[in-house]
């Protein structure tokens, strides 16, 4: 028996010297949200307020200290969070310490301080930016950024083991580094390297049967866009080879091609092999769509992709994912922006979306939110 995802949404957002925004609070509808206002007047921040708070971290942001206001000490978000019947309030603090660019961060559910980790999960959200539309066609990096966001909030377990690796990585790199500049240290490189594996292993592991349960909800979702006519498959591209044979099997695989490799690590100085030199193959009909796939085919890929986040999170964690849509509308083309406004009320989303322009095709919701920014200021609007 399945039953339907709980529904999920902010119902509340109060920042204080968040970007630049000084104080403001905007109370959100549950369905469509539009959040209208010229350029750089704030509604990309607003958006990466709800994110940062649902992911513990800014999805854009190079550091932490970004997000504090210029000039200010701190920053706060908070967000009251209608999951079903029951309301939880959330909140994150990032403050400077001692004046210097290090923001230390603190996380708060109801009221209490809770580790950041225990906050992820309790509001998912599917993001949606205009990066994403190069999604097919640019580096590693992006289709990596889907699957660890996905990840951090489906897999507490996976989450965690991402959070040690890119802590070991780090270590393991500044190590080889001085093993090329100075040629000293190799004696600790082993257990940098034994760590690196465990955790890896089980990253790789993680990724590689998300992907697996993503390709065939992305190949429906095309299927449907495209009228039946395009096959999509995804696939995971481990840089060691490994996949989701188990844990074990994994590690072996990842330390094989770690020792195969050793004398390169050390003429460059960095980690060659790992989840952060992982991929997605996307393949159209067969064939890598990077390569072969028109410009309109890549952002059908891309749609399809995102409705299949959107699926596999309420199908995962039971509940409805928030869609922050950032801009991304008036970069579709009307087809497309119709069946991503259909698909996006027939999921019952909350959806809070961003545009320099009145938006069309907002008919299919339930109901219509407006909102207006200005210089770092929220209001709610009748059109
Ligand atoms: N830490 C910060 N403190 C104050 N202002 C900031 C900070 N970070 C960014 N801004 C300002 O926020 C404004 C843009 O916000 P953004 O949400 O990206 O605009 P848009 O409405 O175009 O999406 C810019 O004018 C930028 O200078
Ligand atoms: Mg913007």
């Amino acid at each position: 028996m399945t039953t339907d995802p709980t529904g999920c949404a902010v119902t509340r957002l109060r920042l204080h010297r968040f970007r630049n925004y000084g104080e403001a609070t905007v109370r959100f509808g549950p369905s469509l949200n539009v959040i209208a206002g010229p350029n750089a007047q704030g509604k990309t921040n607003l958006l990466e307020a709800v994110a940062t708070l649902a992911l513990t971290r800014s999805p854009r942001a190079a550091t932490a200290a970004d997000l504090v206001q210029w000039g200010s000490e701190r920053c706060q978000i908070e967000a009251s969070v209608q999951r079903g019947p029951i309301e939880h309030e959330l909140g994150s603090r990032f403050e400077r310490h001692d004046g210097s660019e290090r923001v230390v961060r603190s996380t708060t559910v109801d009221g209490k301080p809770r580790q950041a980790r225990s906050v992820l999960g309790l509001c998912p959200v599917v993001l949606f930016w205009p990066d994403d539309l190069q999604l097919v066609k640019a580096g590693p990096e992006g289709r990596r950024r889907l699957l660890d966001t996905l990840l951090s909030q489906l897999d507490p377990r996976a989450a965690n083991h991402l959070l040690r690796y890119r802590r070991v990585l780090e270590q393991r790199n500044a190590l080889l580094h001085q093993i090329r500049a100075e040629g000293r240290g190799r004696d600790g490189l082993a257990a940098f390297t034994a760590e690196l594996v465990h955790h890896g292993a089980r990253v790789t592991v993680a990724r590689a049967r998300l992907v697996e349960s993503l390709s065939p909800a992305a190949a429906e979702a095309l299927r449907d866009l495209s009228g039946g006519r395009e096959r999509l498959e995804l696939r995971f591209a481990s840089s060691a080879g490994a996949g989701v044979e188990g844990d074990d099997a994994a590690e072996r695989t990842i330390l094989a091609a770690l020792q195969r490799r050793a004398a390169e690590e050390e003429a460059r100085g960095v980690t060659v092999v790992g989840p952060h030199r992982d991929d997605i193959e996307v393949l159209l009909d067969g064939r890598p769509a990077r390569h072969t796939a028109s410009q309109g085919q890549q952002r059908s890929i891309v749609l399809a992709c995102k409705l299949a986040e959107m699926r596999h999170v309420a199908a995962v964690s039971g509940v409805t994912p928030v869609v922050l849509l950032d801009d991304v509308l008036s970069e579709l083309d009307q087809q497309r922006r119709a069946e991503l406004m259909t698909a996006l009320a027939s999921g019952a989303h909350q959806v809070l979306v961003t545009t320099t322009e009145p938006l069309p095709d907002t008919g299919v919701f339930s109901a219509v939110h407006h909102f207006s920014v200005r210089g770092g200021s929220v209001s709610e609007t009748a059109e």
